[in-house]
């Protein structure tokens, strides 16, 4: 078992071999020797159940080359019956683990992001906890729609930096496919199932910019904008989950506008201007509104992770996916500044800078 001192002694010696690796870059927010998050590991998860928007045009009154055009989406994946959002999630999460060369006895905080809970409670992290065989930290969900991956980053690593938390599990999970009005062809063509997850670890920060974890983050909630997106059933309200609506070109246009803004503000937090940013990897909707943000943003399409084509949007697993994607395929590497950004209902929205 890993003591204080041991920990103390690995943090010093990781800080002190990336220091000596990279001067520059970055301002990091915290002087040195105070905690640092620092992505360890990543790993996503799919149903094995693809739906092409040609399957879909034979269930709705749809086209492949309405879908196309409209949103850059060509297939999503669809969980089988049985297959829960705690079972993406432990499959990500296994990956991640995987990926950061660490086992679950490393971890003491397990946060799951997601709309579509398992249950209304316990909390589908707590599910995860047990399917991983955890009986030790501590494990909840965060609700923030497609935004949630990014709240939970920010949460995880705030806990991180108080020191309540060392190694965790940030988990994005959903199965979108049980909330869509299947005859409702405005919002059935737009969402996929899938899990995405990331290790956080504490390390030691230093002030000059070289070390590899999470710099800034900004988050932002307006619930005024509600009824432009939302399940219109739940617990409380009507004892079901409901299902999705939404007024697509409202959310089209508010999106746009929110991603630039909350980019911008996570930018100056960083010390960074736009073209400092390696990969951008944005909440995965529609390719039209990633296409417009990164202009607007002036930055460059070859930066840009898109997987909405294949996946469809999978809400807030869909940062992690696309990451686990991106890191899996060499393009994000040891080093790079990465940009998130994700907007969902409510709205809520949010960005942050990392340095992998
Ligand atoms: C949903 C979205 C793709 C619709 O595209 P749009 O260009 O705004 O299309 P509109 O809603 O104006 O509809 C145009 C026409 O296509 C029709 N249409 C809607 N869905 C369709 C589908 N799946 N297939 C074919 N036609 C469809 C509409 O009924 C409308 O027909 P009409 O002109 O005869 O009334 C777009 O508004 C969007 O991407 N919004 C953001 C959604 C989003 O990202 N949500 C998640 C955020 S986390």
């Amino acid at each position: 078992m890993q003591t204080r001192v041991d920990f103390e002694q690995r943090a010093d010696q990781d800080s002190r071999r990336e220091s000596e690796s990279r001067t520059d870059g970055a301002q990091t927010r915290r002087a040195a020797r105070e905690p640092f998050t620092r992505i360890a590991g990543v790993g996503g998860a799919l149903p094995e159940r693809v739906v092409t928007n040609q399957d879909l045009a034979e269930m709705v009154d749809t086209s492949d080359e309405w879908i196309t055009a409209r949103t850059g989406i060509k297939e999503r994946h669809i969980a089988a019956d049985g297959e829960y959002t705690s079972h993406l999630a432990e499959r990500a999460a296994r990956n991640a683990l995987d990926d950061a060369g660490m086992s679950v006895a490393d971890i003491d905080l397990i946060v799951v992001a997601t709309a579509t809970p398992d249950y209304a409670f316990p909390a589908t992290a707590v599910v995860v906890q047990e399917r991983l065989g955890m009986t030790h930290g501590a494990a909840f969900d965060i609700g923030a729609a497609c935004s949630g991956f990014v709240f939970a980053l920010a949460t995880a690593d705030a806990m991180i930096a108080a020191g309540s938390a060392r190694r965790a599990l940030v988990i994005g999970a959903e199965t979108f496919s049980r909330i869509l009005d299947w005859e409702d062809r405005t919002t059935c063509v737009l969402f996929g199932d899938g899990a995405g997850a990331v290790v956080l670890e504490a390390t030691m920060g230093t002030d000059n910019g070289a070390s590899r974890g999470i710099i800034a983050h900004a988050l932002r909630s307006d619930g005024s904008h509600r009824d432009k997106l939302y399940v219109d059933g739940g617990p409380s309200t009507s004892k079901t989950s409901g299902v999705v609506r939404m007024r697509g070109q409202e959310v089209f246009r508010f999106a746009i506008q929110a991603t630039v803004d909350v980019v911008e503000e996570v930018l100056a937090k960083a010390g960074i201007c736009a073209a400092d940013v390696d990969w951008f990897v944005p909440h995965q909707a529609n390719k039209r509104i990633i296409d417009a943000s990164a202009k607007k943003l002036g930055i460059a399409p070859e930066k840009v992770v898109l997987t909405v084509c294949e996946h469809g949007n999978t809400s807030a697993a869909s940062i992690p996916l696309a990451l686990a994607t991106a890191a899996r395929d060499g393009r994000i590497k040891q080093g790079d500044l990465v940009l998130l950004e994700a907007l969902g209902g409510g709205f809520t929205w949010a960005a942050a800078v990392v340095r992998w």
